[in-house]
């Protein structure tokens, strides 16, 4: 399908891009600089020291380099640091590989090679994407979004992506459609989390799914990569959706088929439990899941004990009510 693109605005030549995989804790080197009596803050990051080095095993399970993709600006928000990697990428929620945080060895068996994306239901251009294509077909972006788990987690992290949206303008909804539902993939062969307990009769696959109007939001996106390089498995490989405003069980991982409909679809954690886990399910400090308050979230630390990590007010649509506080008028 002919796929013309017109490059926005902000993205820079290759030549002026930063390394790839230099997440240095900018906010406390503006600080010292500043502190320093540096006035311009105008020089490459890559000449402070990484924050947190990653063991052995879990570098291993990190993607390939992407390079000369651009950070998008409107999105290089500082008022948190970003997490380091060693700590996003060893404390995953992806149930289909085991109902701990420390799922990434177990992920490692995530047949990613080869892959299919199919775009199928109420739309003008059915489409099959091979996993090469989401790499290929779209200008990839990086973008530092907030990102803020159900379970009162949060973390700060560089996904590299493109917005929802572009996918919308290939494959043409009809009118008609009026939601979109995203499954991950699933295989009782190598999914071993099911296996475990009460997940054994959950309803797998893992589907989550927005209305139209949130998918077209500028904010929703599908990460193919973070940290500079392809998504790990534990992250959800090759391709996942990112919707910050809403609490991470709505960005399903390792996505085979996205389906437009005109009713809205059944998910997984609604189906389970509708009234802890909403459709909606929007960051908001004043409605409290059932069982614990939602005021404030904890920013993923060292260790595995949330109770040792920092405590910050949760925001309402976790500060990015410009962008989508429309939708919820
Ligand atoms: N997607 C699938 N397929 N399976 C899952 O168990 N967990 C969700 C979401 N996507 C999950 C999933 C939850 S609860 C969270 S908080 C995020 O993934 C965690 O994303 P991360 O591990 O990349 O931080």
């Amino acid at each position: 399908m002919p796929f013309l693109h017109v490059p926005p605005s902000w993205q820079l030549p290759a030549s002026q891009a930063t390394p790839e995989a230099t997440y240095w804790n900018r906010r406390r080197l503006i600080k010292t600089m500043v502190g320093a009596g540096i006035g311009s803050i105008a020089v490459s990051l890559g000449a402070c020291a990484r924050e947190k080095t990653i063991d052995p095993g879990l570098a291993k399970t990190l993607g390939r380099p992407l390079n000369n993709v651009q950070r998008n600006p409107a999105f290089d928000n500082l008022d948190r640091d970003i997490t380091p990697q060693a700590y996003a990428s060893s404390y995953n929620n992806f149930y289909e590989f085991g109902g701990t945080k420390n799922i990434w060895p177990n992920a490692q068996d995530l047949p990613t090679d080869p892959w299919q994306l199919e775009v199928t239901g109420l739309v003008k251009n059915p489409t099959t994407y091979d996993r090469d294509d989401l790499t290929q077909q779209f200008d990839l972006e990086e973008r530092v979004y907030r990102f803020r788990c159900v379970e009162a987690w949060a973390m700060v992290v560089p996904w590299i992506g493109f917005p929802m949206k572009r996918l919308l303008e290939q494959v043409e909804p009809t009118p008609e459609a009026k939601y979109v539902s995203f499954t991950s993939f699933y295989d009782s062969e190598v999914c071993p989390g099911p296996a475990w307990g009460f997940a054994r009769n959950l309803p797998w696959p893992y589907v989550e799914a927005l209305t139209i109007e949130e998918m077209a939001n500028e904010l929703a996106f599908f990460a193919v990569g973070i940290y500079g390089r392809t998504l790990p498995k534990q992250h959800g490989a090759p391709i996942r959706m990112v919707v910050p405003w809403k609490y991470g069980f709505k960005g399903g991982k390792s996505i085979v088929k996205i389906e437009f409909t005109a009713q809205q679809p059944a998910t997984y954690w609604n189906t389970i439990s509708p009234n802890e886990y909403g459709f909606e399910a929007n960051v908001n400090p004043e409605v409290p899941h059932p069982r614990w308050s939602q005021q404030t979230e904890r920013l993923l630390g060292e260790g595995t004990n949330p109770f040792d990590w920092e405590k910050v007010p949760t925001r309402l649509y976790n500060g990015y009510e410009e962008y989508v506080g429309s939708l919820y008028a």
